[in-house]
């Protein structure tokens, strides 16, 4: 029993490691395509909320409430280019260079829930 319990632990740790705060996801798109950032969630695992935040202010860009599935989009900058699915993924639609950078989803279901992809806009 011990064995196990330890065992347990030393595995929760270890995907901690592998799932910490710090791992960055690489993803690069053409100028004009259309990308999606997968918030991690899955549609059985309901969040009550989960954010974006973008760039070196990480200022919310756009944020579901899954309870009643309202959508917000508060950064001008995106002004209709971004789509929420049921899960809390993020799709740019058509993208531009200065798109590029740190994008960030939390949730409120769990505080470990914290994906960064660091999104490159390559120009034709
Ligand atoms: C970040 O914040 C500064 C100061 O509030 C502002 O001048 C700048 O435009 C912001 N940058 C972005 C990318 O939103
Ligand atoms: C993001 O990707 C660009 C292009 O590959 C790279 O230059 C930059 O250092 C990366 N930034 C971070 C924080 O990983």
């Amino acid at each position: 029993m011990f064995v196990m319990i330890t065992f347990f632990f030393l595995f929760s740790w270890s995907l901690a490691g592998v799932f910490g705060v710090d791992e960055v996801k690489s993803v690069s798109v053409t100028e004009g395509e259309s990308v999606t950032l997968n918030s991690g969630e899955t549609e059985t695992q309901t969040a009550d909320l989960i954010m974006w935040s973008f760039g070196q202010n990480n200022s919310l860009i756009a944020k579901i409430n899954r309870q009643n599935n309202k959508r917000e989009f508060p950064n001008e900058r995106f002004r209709d280019r971004l789509k929420l699915d049921q899960t809390g993924s993020l799709t740019v639609t058509n993208t531009r260079t200065t798109d590029s950078g740190l994008y960030t989803v939390r949730s409120t279901r769990s505080v470990t829930l914290r994906n960064t992809f660091n999104l490159t806009i390559y120009g034709e």
